[in-house]
């Protein structure tokens, strides 16, 4: 057969057109099918007529760092890890509400256009809905079974509202690092932990099978946003970026006290200020590892973003993550 001659000129390549063929809408159509086979109920898979058994933990080690406050009882250890996992209930409550709105915007592109990209970001909202009912069901659960006191004050919406007050750029990076971390969490609960709730490994291994097809989305619509923006946008979603892990970091802060302070009235015992001291560290170091770190350091997130930005701007996120580090 006779090959193809190449064409005498390179025409100009308009990179919404490339971005338009195969392979990335067979990645659209892939998180369908995927999405299809994997959708779960909330009470028929997940809760299965279930309560917590207040004698296991709900969040494995790997996640709430608790190994490293050696002075506290093993009954201690158990109570700190079950006021963490209704702090991943809250916040995983809180993130996705922003995300659902923000995917249902992004959805508006594809209105008249690709309609399998149309429906893979429909699934990923009504996904997103289901999660939050997951996750405030959980939290009224944990509300009847735990001592009064414990306290979650940022409200969704305002926090939804400060997000997406920032560039789509930035608002799908800070998206893409949440549901990549989401599969850091569950592997951490497939440790072997015999101590570990039974249900909470449930909600890991439910809640990760639904968002491994939200990260690849959010790749596939972040690159989408990136080839859009010019160079002086991306530059500001880089600076917004930062803002809105530093708004993150914000509210973890504000809940480490809270819960720390809440473990401790709780307690049966006193505890000196230094170990006081190091239960809200370990906590601060648990939830930055838990909603910042274990999605920044995933090798796909590294990829992802690396393959956008300027060493400058590489430079000015480095920074940002390891004043978090200090
Ligand atoms: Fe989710
Ligand atoms: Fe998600």
């Amino acid at each position: 057969m006779q090959a193809t001659a190449e064409p005498v000129v390179t025409p100009v390549v308009n990179p919404h057109a490339v971005f338009a063929k195969a392979p990335y809408s067979e990645r659209y159509a892939k998180t369908i099918e995927v999405s299809k086979r994997v959708r779960w109920d909330i009470e028929r898979d997940v809760i299965r007529g279930r309560n917590f058994d207040y004698t296991k933990k709900f969040l494995p080690d790997g996640l709430s760092k608790l190994n490293e406050l050696t002075f506290i009882t093993s009954a201690e250890h158990r109570f700190l890890s079950q006021i963490q996992g209704r702090t991943y209930a809250n916040i995983f409550g809180l993130v996705e509400r922003f995300i659902g709105a923000k995917v249902l915007e992004l959805s508006r592109d594809h209105w008249l256009g690709d309609q399998v990209a149309l429906e893979a970001l429909v699934r990923f909202t009504d996904e997103e809905l289901k999660h939050q009912e997951l996750f405030r069901r959980l939290e009224r659960m944990t509300a009847a079974g735990m001592p009064e006191g414990y306290d979650f004050k940022p409200q969704p919406n305002d926090v939804a509202s400060a997000v997406l007050s920032k560039s789509t750029w930035a608002v799908l990076g800070l998206t893409l690092d949440i549901e990549l971390f989401t599969q850091a969490h569950y592997r951490a609960s497939i440790e072997p932990d015999s101590e570990l709730s039974e249900l909470w490994k449930d909600v890991f291994l439910f809640h990760w099978k639904e968002e491994s097809q939200h990260a690849i989305l959010d790749e596939l619509e972040w690159k989408r946003e990136d080839a859009r923006v010019s160079i002086r946008e991306r530059d500001q979603g880089v600076d917004d970026l930062i803002a809105l892990v530093g708004a993150v970091d914000g509210i973890i802060q504000a809940q480490a006290t809270s819960d720390a302070d809440y473990f401790v009235k709780c307690a049966d015992r006193g505890f000196t200020s230094a170990q006081e001291q190091a239960i809200h560290a370990t906590l601060l170091k648990a939830y930055r590892w838990q909603y910042i770190f274990s999605g920044v350091q995933e090798p796909r997130f590294l990829e992802v973003l690396g393959a956008m930005i300027t060493p400058d701007q590489g430079a000015r996120i480095k920074a940002a993550l390891a004043s978090l580090e200090a």
